[in-house]
C-alpha cells in the first residue's frame, strides 16, 4: 500500500493511502471453489455499489449460497478477491474473519434466539451506551412495523412477523452490505411481497449496499436494480431487470424468466423458413438450426375466417393455422395451447382476458416479430 506524509495543523504527519481505490462497496473479481474437484462457482466477478440492490439469480445449485459464503467469510474461495470499499478481505494470502467484514446477513433459515426478547433479539449484535442500544431498536421495530412488539418472545409472534425481526436484527448494526439468501421463501405470497417492498425501502434508506440471492425471476426483477443471472457456476448476464428479460444471451436465460415457445428451422442465406414466415438469422452458416424464442404473451391470435387468416404484416410477419388443443383461465390471464397445422408442434399463448376457445376450433396465430429472440442452436 502506497503511503504519503501530510504535515497536520499540530505538526503531526497524518498519513494517507494513495492506492487507487475502487468506489464499489463490495467487489468480487475472478472467484473460483472448488468442492471435490468440481468447480462450482466459476470467475464470478461482481461490483456493488452503495444503496444498490443486486439480485443473484439463478436455478438451483448454480453456485448462489456458495458466492454468498464466501463473500461472508465463512467459506473460503479457491481463487480470486473479495473487496470492501476498496480494502481486500479476502485473497492471495489475506483472510479477513467474518465478524470484521460489517456485512449483514439474512438467510432463509434465520433463526431468532428463542430465549430473548423481540427488542433483545434486535440488539443482539449492538455495540453503544443502553439508551443509544434502545434507540436503535425501537426505530428498526418501528420501520417493521413492530414497534408495540418490543417485549414479545419469538414463538408469541407470526412467521411473517418473526421474519421482520430477523431483518430488523440484520440492519441494526447499520452493516455498510446486506446479504441476502432467499430471505422470503418462507413466507406465503401475499406477506412476501409485503415484507420484501418493505425490507427494500429499508435497505435503500440505510444505503447498504445488498446482494440478494434468489431462483425466482419475479423477486429479482421486482427488488433488483441489477440481475446477475448465474448458471453452472458462472455469470452468464448482467444487467438491468428489463434487459435481461428483453434481450436475454440465449434460449436458457429467455427460458429462465418465463415460459417461451421454442420454434426451430434451419438456415439457408442468414434466413430460416418457418410457418410464420422468414426470419432473419445474420451470420447464422447455412445448414445450422436456429431456435426462434417467443414468450406466450407476444403470440397474437385471431378468428378463422373460411380458412383464410390476417394478412402478412410487418410487425407479426405471416400468420399461421392452428387447432385449439386445451384452453386454462388462471386468473389475470388465460393460456390457450394450439397444435400447429403445419408441422403438428404444440405453442402456447397467453391472452389478458377470459377468452376460452373450445379444444379444435382453428385459430391463426402470429409472432409479434419486435418480441421474438433468435439465437442459433448450441
Ligand atoms: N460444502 C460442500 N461440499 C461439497 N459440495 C458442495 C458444498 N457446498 C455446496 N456444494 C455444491 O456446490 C453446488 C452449488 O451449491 P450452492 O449451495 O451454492 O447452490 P445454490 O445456487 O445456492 O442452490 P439453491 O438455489 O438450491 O440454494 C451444489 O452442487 C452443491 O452440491
Ligand atoms: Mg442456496
Amino acid at each position: 500500500m502506497e503511503t504519503i506524509g501530510i504535515a497536520s495543523g499540530d505538526g503531526k504527519a497524518l498519513k494517507m493511502d494513495m492506492t487507487p481505490q475502487s468506489t464499489a462497496r463490495l467487489e468480487v473479481r475472478g472467484l473460483k471453489r472448488n468442492f471435490g474437484g468440481l468447480d462450482v462457482v466459476r470467475d464470478v466477478s461482481l461490483s456493488l455499489q452503495a444503496g444498490q440492490v443486486t439480485g443473484l439469480l439463478g436455478p438451483s445449485g448454480c453456485g448462489k449460497s456458495t458466492t454468498l459464503r464466501i463473500i461472508a467469510g465463512v467459506d473460503h474461495q479457491t481463487e480470486g478477491e473479495v473487496w470492501i470499499d476498496g480494502q481486500m478481505v479476502a485473497g492471495p494470502g489475506v483472510f479477513v474473519p467474518p465478524e470484521k467484514r460489517h456485512i449483514g446477513l439474512m438467510f432463509q433459515d434465520f433463526a431468532l434466539f428463542p430465549h430473548l426478547s423481540v427488542g433483545d433479539n434486535v440488539a443482539f449484535g449492538l455495540s453503544g451506551t443502553r439508551t443509544e442500544k434502545r434507540q436503535r431498536v425501537y426505530t428498526l421495530l418501528d420501520k417493521v412495523g413492530l414497534g408495540k412488539f418490543v417485549d414479545k418472545f419469538p414463538h408469541e409472534l407470526s412467521g411473517g412477523e418473526q421474519q421482520r425481526v430477523a431483518l430488523a436484527r440484520a440492519l441494526a448494526p447499520k452493516p455498510s452490505i446486506m446479504l441476502m439468501d432467499e430471505p422470503f421463501s418462507g413466507l406465503d405470497n401475499r406477506l412476501r411481497d409485503g415484507i420484501r417492498d418493505e425490507a427494500l425501502s429499508i435497505l435503500k434508506e440505510e444505503g447498504a449496499a445488498v446482494l440478494l440471492v434468489t431462483h425466482e425471476p419475479e423477486e429479482a426483477m421486482r427488488m433488483a436494480d441489477e440481475i446477475a443471472l448465474m448458471r453452472a457456476g458462472q455469470i452468464v448476464q448482467h444487467g438491468a431487470p428489463y434487459n435481461l428479460y428483453n434481450a436475454p444471451v440465449d434460449l436458457q436465460a429467455a427460458a429462465f424468466f418465463s415460459d417461451v415457445n421454442v420454434i426451430s428451422g434451419v438456415v439457408d442465406g442468414a434466413l430460416t423458413q418457418t410457418a410464420f414466415g422468414q426470419f432473419l438469422a445474420p451470420g447464422v452458416p447455412d445448414g445450422s438450426t436456429v431456435d426462434i424464442v417467443i414468450r406466450p404473451q407476444h403470440l397474437k391470435i385471431d378468428f378463422d375466417r373460411g380458412g383464410v387468416g390476417p394478412s402478412p404484416t410487418l410487425d407479426h410477419g405471416v400468420w399461421a393455422r392452428g387447432l385449439v388443443k386445451r384452453a386454462r383461465f388462471i386468473g389475470k390471464e388465460s393460456l390457450v395451447e394450439f397444435q400447429m397445422e403445419r408441422d403438428g408442434s404444440i405453442l402456447t399463448a397467453s391472452v389478458p382476458s377470459v377468452f376460452l376457445p373450445k379444444p379444435d376450433t382453428p385459430l391463426w396465430i402470429a409472432i409479434r416479430r419486435d418480441r421474438c429472440f433468435v439465437f442459433p442452436r448450441r
